[in-house]
């Protein structure tokens, strides 16, 4: 799959003032008390620019503002990007990953081939630079960003590519630096491809498609394997739950698995467990009109799956892992689901549907029934599973349940690390209470309060005794509006983390 926007990465040792580029991205410090000792050398190149832009209001070193500056004949650069980082103290690797995301952005509007970083610089000595690299390379990735695959009449228009490179005048710095470019570039890349994945729409990606496009990647990246169950393979093997979801459209349901042996056969596997929902209508119990388009994102679990997949792959990292994506289509239809039917699951429970449009967990729970059978150490699911996930956290950080408290950890590190954010919620017995059914082992939905509760502590009794944790990103799979350095539409959540996460376990 080509890239929306091709992003070229490298490091090069280049000094400041000389450096030949259309953009030169350098940071700012909203309580900084004068300029850094590169800002203020350009400032003298460029005769007091920069002191009479800061003097006269016009930027203040805000986080997620920025300024140009334009240059002249004793600098390199055509123009300077001032990019605000905030203060200083509450400064992290998060500000760097913005800021890189900000100017990529800003680089692509103007059209600019060629974008030089020293964002580092402000940040010398505070952050590991093997690290800065790597988010820097993630950032450009995020800002540059956008879906326009089927928009044919372009306004403005674009370029195809942007040339981004980190610039230090110290070797030794920039070889530290471009260890974390290899890898900030694996995980932005995959991070982009999942996005451009989520933002087609169900009548461009249906279940069948995405397993294609699973297959095909597989093919192209090394040590990646894939395996697709299609309708008559998931009825032998009783995977009820899926079959039932997809059974209201003309579109095929298909069970992708896909395989990544790193650490050799007597370690243990992780299992990443996604829903793909390609569109979710509600079925039968059927939504709302209003925002329904936004339900294609449905499947952004699955493709954070099939992300984090490619990314580990590439980096070569040393574990094992299988990525399970359950794809359906949920519709009405006369084949439909309905509710009040009885589904017996790929574990051997029934349950009774009390509402189709509670079909993420019908799913999921075959998928991580799958990953027990196949003798996982561990299994993560990630799933836009429930509005009431959304109105609890809103669209800040995702719900995260889980059954072992070490897991928990190990992810609420990961998101830290990675900057997509992560909050604990409850899923023990009072929740699980509430999902038993009276005529079959569980039913599909509990009360009107604690939804995101009771749904995880459905899925709890489907990993048995193997380690899990859930994280529900009902929230967090788009951008609602565009802001400073993110295009609207899907956010791609989840592969940053969970590549990250894998980056921890290797270690
Ligand atoms: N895909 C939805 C959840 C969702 C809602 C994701 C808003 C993103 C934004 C899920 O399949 C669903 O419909 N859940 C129901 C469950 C209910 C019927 C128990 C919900 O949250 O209303
Ligand atoms: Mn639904
Ligand atoms: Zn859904």
């Amino acid at each position: 799959m080509k890239e929306i926007i091709e992003v070229k990465l490298k490091t090069r040792k280049a000094d400041f003032i000389t450096c030949k580029t259309d953009l030169l991205a350098a940071g700012l410090f909203s309580d900084a008390k004068g300029l850094d000792k590169l800002n203020a050398e350009l400032d003298q190149k460029l005769g007091g620019a920069i002191e009479r832009l800061i003097k006269l209001g016009d930027f203040k070193g805000k986080e997620g503002t920025t300024a140009i500056v334009y240059g002249n004949d004793s600098i390199g650069a055509k123009r300077i990007l001032l990019v605000g980082l905030g203060e200083k103290k509450k400064a992290t690797l998060d500000t760097v990953r913005n800021a890189a995301a900000n100017a990529a952005k800003k680089a692509v509007e103007i059209k600019a081939e060629t974008l030089s970083l020293a964002l580092h610089r402000a940040f010398d000595g505070k952050c590991d630079l093997a690290a800065t690299g790597r988010v820097m390379a993630e950032g450009t990735y995020l800002g540059s960003y956008r879906y326009d695959e089927f928009v044919t009449q372009r306004e403005n228009g674009r370029l195809g590519s942007l040339g981004v490179e980190i610039i230090d005048s110290d070797a030794g710095k920039i070889k530290k630096i471009d260890k974390g470019l290899q890898c900030g570039g694996i995980i932005g890349r995959a991070q982009s491809y999942a996005r451009t994945l989520a933002n087609r729409p169900a009548n461009v990606i249906n279940p069948e498609k995405l397993a294609a496009e699973a297959k095909r990647i597989a093919k192209a990246v090394k040590g990646l394997t894939c395996t697709v169950f299609d309708e008559k393979q998931m009825a032998e093997k009783g995977m009820g739950g899926i079959l039932a979801v997809g059974s209201g459209s003309k579109s095929p349901p298909r069970f992708i698995v896909l395989q990544y042996n790193g650490a050799g056969k007597s370690k243990p596997t992780i299992a990443l467990v996604g829903k793909a929902i390609t569109f979710d209508s509600g079925g039968i119990s059927i939504k709302p009109a209003s925002k329904m388009d936004e339900m294609k994102l449905d499947k952004s679990g699955g493709i954070a799956v099939l992300g984090t997949m490619r990314a580990v792959a590439e980096l070569k990292l040393p574990v094992n892992v299988i990525g399970i994506i359950p794809s359906a289509e949920n519709l009405p239809s006369g084949t439909s689901y309905r509710p009040g039917d009885i589904i017996s699951t790929f574990s051997g429970k029934t349950v009774e549907i009390l509402n189709t449009d509670a079909e993420g967990r019908m799913i999921l729970c075959d998928g991580i029934a799958y990953a027990v059978k196949q003798k996982c150490d561990t299994i993560i699911d990630i799933a836009t599973l429930t509005g009431a996930c959304k109105v609890a956290l809103g669209s800040y950080m995702a719900g995260l349940m889980g059954s072992d408290e070490k897991l928990i950890k190990q992810i609420q590190k990961a998101a830290e690390e990675s900057g997509e954010k992560v909050w604990p919620l409850p899923s023990g017995d009072e929740y699980a209470e509430e999902m038993k059914s009276k005529i079959a082992d569980l039913k599909n939905t509990g009360s009107r309060w604690g939804g995101a509760c009771t749904a995880a502590a459905f899925l709890r009794q489907f990993a048995g005794e193997t380690k899990w944790a859930h994280l529900d990103i009902a929230g967090m799979d788009m951008f609602e509006r565009a802001t400073e350095y993110l295009a609207e539409g899907s956010s791609g959540f989840g592969v940053r983390l969970l590549t990250t996460y894998l980056m921890n376990i290797a270690r």
